[in-house]
């Protein structure tokens, strides 16, 4: 008894203290709660692409405006998703910041947010277009896969015709994999669409030999580039990943085969991610497609800002209404010092 009114007490004692300060002190910044809920906490462009979020809203606090970011991971399963949202809003989020594990599949998410009034600002991984159409809170924060894809072929292109090592049977044909995301993810099928594309438009004569899908994942695409070189040995000549932790994971398949440099297909990548860069210095990948997750995280940040305050909605850059897409930028060992140098600085 003694103890549980002790508790009482100090319990009381706290929520005067409170009151007390919240009179007396009128400048104590408000807080505002951001609840960031995205896919797969092992994906390394979101990683990221977070932490720079996370860092852009540091920066943009002041004296009357707090942040407070809650993330959580649905490794992978869509349900699990739509249990943290509604823990989320029922935690008291002012913002959402939805990366969806399923982007065909938002209606629970989106009618839960409606119904507790929480705008959502989607990112990377975008909805359909009738779905963002269900609300006038719904935004999306993104890029546009295709120009990816062309940027990823231009580079190959202008590779493979300045580098007479690159047909490496000089049958004027140049034989090549794909390694390709999540299949259903919009980058996936229309970067690997828009690289072969680009590149066959070029002149480049091409010869596929497979594609393999290894959902953006360094080890996976190891093991299926293992698979592929036990199936093709030494007639892959040029590597297409639809990012750059399977062009790494391709690259790491050669290694541990102890395959010579001279011996090695090319590789290109797409993000620009800390361990792509470095490669595209090492010479290890031919070239990457910078995936600007500072320009992302910095929209996210200043729309979250705008919802959160009412105010800045006027100086972001929409696209369809409510959307914002980031450019995306060709990286070769030649400028590769800028996107280290954009990287690090957020
Ligand atoms: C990135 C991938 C990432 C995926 C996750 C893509 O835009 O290029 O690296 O795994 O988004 O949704
Ligand atoms: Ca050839």
């Amino acid at each position: 008894m003694r103890k549980l009114s002790m508790i009482g007490a100090a319990f009381l004692g706290s929520i005067f203290f409170l009151c007390a300060c919240g009179e007396e002190q009128p400048d104590v910044p408000d807080k505002s709660y951001i609840g960031v809920a995205y896919y797969n906490q092992s994906d390394t462009f979101l990683n990221e692409l977070l932490d720079s979020f996370k860092e852009q809203l540091k920066e943009m606090q002041n004296e009357d405006m707090e942040t407070v970011v809650m993330v959580r991971d649905a490794a992978g399963v869509q349900r699990t998703q739509d249990d943290q949202v509604k823990e989320l809003i029922n935690a008291g989020c002012d913002v959402l910041c939805v990366n969806l594990v399923d982007r065909a599949d938002p209606s629970e998410i989106i009618d839960l947010a409606r119904d507790h009034d929480v705008p959502i600002i989607f990112f990377n991984r975008e909805p359909v277009a009738e779905d963002l159409m269900q609300w006038d809170r719904l935004f999306y924060v993104g890029a546009d896969a295709e120009e990816s894809g062309a940027m990823q072929g231009e580079l190959a292109a202008e590779t493979i015709k300045t580098n007479d090592q690159a047909d490496k049977n000089r049958d004027g044909k140049i034989q090549y994999v794909v390694l390709e995301g999540e299949a259903g993810h919009q980058d996936a099928i229309i970067r690997t669409e828009t690289v072969v594309k680009t590149l066959a438009e070029s002149g480049i004569e091409l010869e596929k030999l497979s594609y393999q899908i290894a959902n953006w994942n360094r080890a996976q695409a190891e093991n299926r580039m293992e698979q592929l070189i036990g199936q093709y040995s030494n007639q892959i000549e040029l590597v297409l990943a639809n990012n750059d932790d399977m062009a790494l994971g391709a690259m790491d398949a050669y290694k541990k085969l102890n395959y010579t440099e001279a011996a090695l297909p090319l590789f290109f990548g797409i993000d620009g991610t800390d361990a792509g860069l470095k490669a595209v210095v090492d010479s290890e990948l031919a070239g990457t497609v910078y995936n600007d997750k500072e320009g992302q995280a910095k929209a996210m940040a200043k729309l979250c800002w705008a919802l959160i305050t009412g105010e800045g909605m006027e100086e972001l850059d929409f696209q369809k209404e409510r959307c914002i897409y980031l450019p995306y930028a060709e990286v070769t060992s030649e400028n590769v010092d800028e996107f280290l140098a954009r990287s690090n600085t957020p």
